[in-house]
C-alpha cells in the first residue's frame, strides 16, 4: 500500500514531538531520510520502505502487526502500485491502516487466497524455499491430461532449464473440453503453475489459490478479507494439505 505522508507528521505519529516542534527539528539538519540529511518542508516520505533517522538514531513507529487473508479477484495487482493504472489489491482492504503487502504474488488474472502482513519477518519465512510452505491451486485447463502427464507434473519437469520440486495433482472435474485441477506445490516460480500446465500440452484457462498449507479461504468471498490469528498462522506452514483427498 501506498501509505507516503509528510517527513514532520511521521516524526509527530513516532513520538518524537509534536508536529511544530517536529518541523524545527528537521529545519536544524537532525533529520535523514535514507541517509540524506532533509531541511526542506513538506518532503514526502513512505515509512514502510525509507529509513528515517532522527539524530542518528532509526525512527520507528508502533504499528500493530497484523495478518490478513484476501480471497483476491481477477483484474487486480498484487504489487502496492501500478503505473499503469490497474486496480492494486490493497484497495481492497477498507479500514486497513497498517502498511501491509502482499506475501508473494498472484498473476493479474489470478484469483483466489492472498496473505498481506506488516511483519516481515514472517513474510520472509513464507516465501523462503527452505521451508517448503505448500500452496494449492484449482487450475481449469485446456484438454484431459493423461495420467502419464500427470505423474511427470508429480515427478518433476523441466522448466527453463531447472527440474520443479515434487507436486500432487488431482483431476477433480473433467469433460471433452477441460479439466479441473488441484495441484500443490511449494516453490513460487513466477506464473510457475501456467508454465507446468503449459509444458505438457495442457494451457492454463484459470486459476485460483486455494490455500497456503492447510490455511484456506473457506467461505470468505472473492474481494473479501479476514483477520488471520496464530492458530490460522500455524496452518500456513502445515505439511500437508487438507484440500486433496488421499489417493
Ligand atoms: N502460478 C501461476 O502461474 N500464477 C499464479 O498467479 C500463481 C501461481
Amino acid at each position: 500500500m501506498n501509505k507516503e505522508m509528510r517527513l514532520q507528521k511521521f516524526l509527530a505519529g513516532a513520538g518524537i514531538a509534536s508536529r511544530r516542534k517536529a518541523e524545527e527539528y528537521i529545519a536544524q539538519g537532525r533529520v535523514k531520510v535514507d541517509g540524506k540529511v532533509i531541511t526542506a518542508m513538506g518532503q514526502q516520505i513512505d515509512p514502510g520502505r525509507q529509513t528515517v533517522l532522527f539524530d542518528n538514531k532509526v525512527v520507528r513507529t508502533e504499528e500493530k502487526t497484523v495478518y490478513i487473508l484476501l480471497n483476491k479477484p481477477k483484474g487486480y495487482v498484487t504489487t502496492l502500485s501500478d503505473p499503469q493504472g490497474r486496480p492494486i489489491v490493497s484497495s481492497l482492504l477498507q479500514g486497513i491502516k497498517e502498511r501491509v503487502f502482499p506475501v508473494g504474488r498472484l498473476d493479474l488474472d489470478t484469483e483466489g487466497a492472498l496473505l498481506l502482513t506488516n511483519d516481515g519477518d514472517l513474510a520472509q519465512k513464507i516465501l523462503h524455499p527452505s521451508n517448503e510452505v505448500f500452496k494449492t491451486y484449482e487450475a481449469r485447463v485446456t484438454g484431459i491430461p493423461s495420467t502419464a502427464s500427470l505423474r511427470a507434473l508429480e515427478k518433476g519437469i523441466m522448466l527453463e532449464g531447472k527440474e520443479t520440486a515434487p507436486a500432487r495433482v488431482q483431476i477433480k472435474r473433467k469433460n471433452k473440453q477441460n479439466s479441473v485441477i488441484i495441484i500443490t506445490i511449494h516453490e513460487g516460480r513466477k506464473r510457475q503453475v501456467k508454465k507446468m500446465f503449459q509444458a505438457v500440452g495442457h494451457p492454463v484457462q484459470s486459476l485460483k489459490r486455494l490455500a497456503y498449507g492447510r490455511l484456506g479461504l473457506d467461505n470468505l468471498e472473492v474481494g473479501k478479507f479476514r483477520f488471520l490469528r496464530q492458530n490460522d498462522i500455524k496452518k500456513i506452514f502445515a505439511k500437508k494439505s487438507s484440500l486433496q483427498t488421499k489417493k
